[in-house]
């Protein structure tokens, strides 16, 4: 198949990539030039393990190819993805279409023969049909279909998901698009990975419904974490206890700062403006959105509580700075609200991330950049982890404990025990723990 990808970012370049490793043509599309220039050269614009490699080695296939020109990509191709950003619109949280919809025009002028347009970037109930609308009057003439298919990839975990998907989902309103789409995840399907038809508008209910109901389970086990602090018992035995039951299952309910990321905070907002307008409240995930923002920055005082409630001009040396391991992304990551809560008390912030360090310089002010770890901690009054990279699960405590100024050590994503900290010296404070005398 001969597929063209517009857009670059996470979702299309790995995507991209993992088509044309199935042995697909692909040319990928962003009006970037340098993006495109840096990725001729194998320069990745983020930074997601495997990647590089990836590109690569399909692009030395000949099976992989990028261009800053959008029509000579789509001439003659049997699909066309739109994978370009749906961030929050300013002022009203609503996803900003505004570059769905202007691909969607080009596309339509650029078209030469049939195709079917895919719209993989995660959009409202109801955009495939303005797609569709916007494709027609740009080109009456013009052989398409309309297709929605979203992703559901994990930044980190990204190539990995794309080829093990638990199942791929696909919203058609017609046969051609149907069959095509099927020819492209045939691979995959061979693998029996199930592909789902659906019509469009449910393929789209289906990405936000996925999303909320991830950050619903979080923010529960979340909110149980606190519970479990005051009534003297341990989130992790109960995620244990709760995730066995197959109905619940394990995954997603690891208590922590809450979540953060380039696709929870904005798509949970982007389902409520949807249901807004609907006039459907979505009582569940409006407590969500509220309870998670609100934990960001309880976590601050989480972390003053540890340090005997004062902070000021003490130093809080953090561990780890994007939303999760195993990427540079810092959007809406919880160090954001930390840093900035524990800088209103009075507090000096040093921080090392493994990968986020650039990233995280566009965001915070004031912070002091370590190189490792114990360089961070030297001299420091507390040691906080906020992201479980896996270089912080295997930390020298004793040594730790000798290099702070104060040997105290809050855990947000309970990595260590307790008994082990408690071991090293070190004061513990984790997620959801009974308080204990140390
Ligand atoms: C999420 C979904 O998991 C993907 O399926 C989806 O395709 C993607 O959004 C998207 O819409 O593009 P991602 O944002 O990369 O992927 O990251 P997750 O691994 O889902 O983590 C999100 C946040 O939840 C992180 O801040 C993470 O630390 C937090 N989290 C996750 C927890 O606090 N506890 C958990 O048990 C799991």
């Amino acid at each position: 198949m001969r597929i063209a990808m517009i857009g670059t970012g996470y979702v299309g370049l790995v995507s991209g990539a993992c088509f044309s490793d199935f042995g697909h043509q692909v040319v990928c599309v962003d009006k970037d030039a340098d993006k495109i220039a840096a990725l001729r050269d194998g320069v990745m614009p983020i930074y997601e393990p495997g990647l590089e490699g990836l590109v690569e080695h399909n692009v030395g296939g000949g099976r992989l190819s990028f261009t800053t020109d959008l029509a000579e990509a789509v001439d003659g191709v049997d699909a066309v993805f739109i994978a370009v950003g749906t961030p929050s619109r300013r002022g009203d949280g609503h996803a900003d279409l505004s570059y769905v919809y202007a691909a969607a025009r080009e596309i339509a002028t650029a078209l030469t023969g049939p195709a079917v347009v895919v719209t993989k970037s995660t959009v409202p109930v109801g955009t495939g049909d303005e797609v569709e609308r916007l494709i027609r009057e740009t080109a009456p003439d013009a052989e398409v279909s309309v297709a929605s298919n979203p992703e559901f990839l994990r930044e980190g975990a990204a190539i990995a998901d794309f080829k093990h998907p638990d199942r791929i989902v696909v919203g058609v309103e017609d046969d051609h698009a149907r069959d095509v789409l099927e020819a492209i995840y045939r691979p995959l399907n061979l693998n029996k990975a199930p592909l789902l038809f659906t019509t469009r508008r449910t393929a789209e209910v289906i990405k936000y419904a996925a999303n909320a109901f991830l950050a619903t389970k979080i923010t529960f086990i979340n909110e149980m974490a606190d519970l479990c602090e005051e009534v003297g018992a341990d989130v992790q035995s109960v995620s244990r206890g709760i995730g066995l039951d197959n109905r619940i299952g394990p995954k997603f309910l690891h208590a922590g700062p809450g979540y953060g990321g380039s696709c929870f905070p904005k798509d949970t907002l982007a389902l409520l403006k949807t249901a807004e307008d609907a006039q459907v409240p979505l009582r569940i995930v409006e407590s969500v959105v509220k309870v998670n923002d609100a934990r960001k920055r309880a976590m601050g005082r989480k972390v003053v509580k540890a340090m005997n409630g004062d902070v000021r001009g003490k130093t809080v040396a953090l561990l780890g700075l994007t939303f999760k391991p195993n990427t540079d992304d810092m959007r809406d990551s919880p160090a954001i609200s930390i840093v900035q809560a524990l800088q209103d008390e009075g507090a000096k912030i040093r921080a090392y991330d493994p990968e986020g360090t650039e990233q995280a310089k566009l965001v915070l002010e004031n912070v002091d950049f370590c190189d490792d770890p114990y360089t961070a901690a030297d001299g420091a009054d507390a040691l906080v982890i906020v992201t479980e990279w896996d270089q912080f699960r295997a930390l020298d405590l004793k040594r730790v404990t000798d290099i702070l100024n104060q040997p105290v050590l809050v855990d947000l994503r309970n990595i260590y025990s307790a008994d082990e900290a408690n071991q090293a010296g070190l004061r513990y404070t984790g997620i959801g723990q009974p308080k204990k005398a140390v």
